[in-house]
């Protein structure tokens, strides 16, 4: 079925909240599983004869020509210096680095016992970052054989195959789970409007890099109500994540349709229409693409004009995914030019603005956590609208 094209329409604010008090707390707590991160990070490398002993120094080319990574891995290299000295773990001395007492007072944390006791002791202070710490303690102690090329990242990411470490994030977060029902409220908001201006069309919404589904749950929850009215595309690059979506959300809605989608490449080339989409949703996907610009031609392809994308992204640099997906090759892989937030493969606000915008999309509007300063913020949902002028989807 295809639907009539969406005009443009101004866009009235979605009522989502968060417990700031709570919000606060997980903030504090946040940092103190980063510092946590930080310490045996260097503790590691301490151990590992990669950081200059107490009261040497050494040149960073130096340091990293002893962390020997393997091809693929140097930018995580840089990384990791930049953030140790940020973090006061490494000092410069004129143009060579040396370690700080902060290692020195670290230096436990290069044993497995000491580490996971303290891991335990910083889970029963910080309850609510808890799912946290077992993906950096397993990052961190596996850390140095992945980035000399000796074991690969899934291995320690994914042991066994298992999401377990990973999934442990997404387990009762204050700020995954506010940023999910902003996503919910916006798919939610462009499809009523839709179905309430077109009363006798069908809404098409095509998710991208749905992935395991965390943001695919609250937006199949607010889409229930129009569920007679709406087809619902579940796509993913990795045909595994299809057959885990269709376990968790096929078994009682048949609008929902489970397809292999890689959004580096035209829909028109992987079974999808171009411009039948009155939404396409990314949830933390298109940072991760080779050519963001490309990503982002081939989502307004899909959309008709007057439809919108709406995108969830961080869009500031965070310790904790440095140490943790940093390990991920496919975190370094992009190899375009957007201005990326150094050492990460983020943009910021301006940077999604301006890629938007390049892309055909227009009146981009961007939604984040209540009452927070706009430096303070760590995510962003955007709203873009696409126009009827985008051309050629390559
Ligand atoms: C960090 S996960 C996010 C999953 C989910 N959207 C969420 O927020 O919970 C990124 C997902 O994007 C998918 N992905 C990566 N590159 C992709 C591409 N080029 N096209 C489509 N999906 C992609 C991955 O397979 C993975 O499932």
């Amino acid at each position: 079925m295809t639907a009539p094209d969406v005009e443009a329409a101004p866009q009235p604010l979605v009522d989502v909240d968060v417990d700031q008090e709570r919000y606060a707390r997980f903030r504090i707590s946040f940092e103190a599983v980063t510092d946590f991160g930080r310490r045996l990070l260097a503790a590691r490398l301490a151990a590992a004869g990669v950081l200059p002993a107490p009261g040497a120094a050494a040149g960073r080319d130096e340091i990293l020509a002893r962390l020997a990574v393997a091809a693929g891995y140097e930018p995580l290299g840089d990384a990791l210096l930049d953030l140790l000295e940020r973090a006061d773990l490494l000092r410069r001395q004129g143009d060579r680095l040396a370690v700080t007492h902060r290692v020195v007072e670290a230096a436990g944390l290069a044993e497995d016992d000491v580490t996971d006791a303290a891991a335990t002791a910083l889970s029963r202070e910080h309850p609510d970052i808890a799912g946290y710490v077992p993906l950096l303690v397993a990052c961190q102690t596996g850390l140095v054989g992945v980035v000399r090329g000796d074991r690969p990242a899934n291995e320690v990411l994914f042991p066994g195959g298992s999401d377990e470490l990973v999934s442990g994030i997404y387990r009762d977060n204050v700020q995954l789970d506010f940023y999910n029902r902003l996503c919910a409220a916006l798919v939610q908001q462009q499809v009523r409007q839709f179905l309430r201006r077109y009363p006798r069309s069908f809404a098409q919404v095509l998710e991208v890099g749905a992935g395991t589904g965390g943001t695919t749950g609250p937006v199949l929850d607010a889409l229930a109500e129009r569920a007679e009215r709406l087809r619902y595309f579940y796509t993913d690059v990795g045909p595994a994540f299809l057959r885990l979506g269709r376990r968790r959300f096929g078994a009682d809605r048949p609008y929902v349709d489970f397809a292999r989608y890689n959004v580096e490449g035209a829909p028109e080339d992987q079974g999808f229409e171009p411009g039948s989409m009155q939404v396409v949703l990314a949830s933390n996907v298109l940072h991760a693409t080779l050519r963001i610009s490309a990503a982002l031609r081939h989502c307004h392809a899909l959309l008709k004009p007057g439809g919108v994308l709406v995108v969830n992204e961080m869009t500031s640099r965070l310790d904790y995914n440095t140490l943790t997906f940093g390990l991920a090759e496919g975190w370094w892989r992009h190899e375009d030019d957007e201005p990326r937030v150094p050492a990460s493969p983020l943009l910021d606000v301006a940077g999604w603005r301006a890629a938007f915008g390049r892309a055909g999309f227009v009146d981009v509007r961007a939604h984040a956590v209540p009452g927070l300063a706009a430096d303070e913020q760590v995510q962003t949902v955007f709203v873009a609208t696409a126009t009827g002028a985008c051309g050629a989807s390559r």
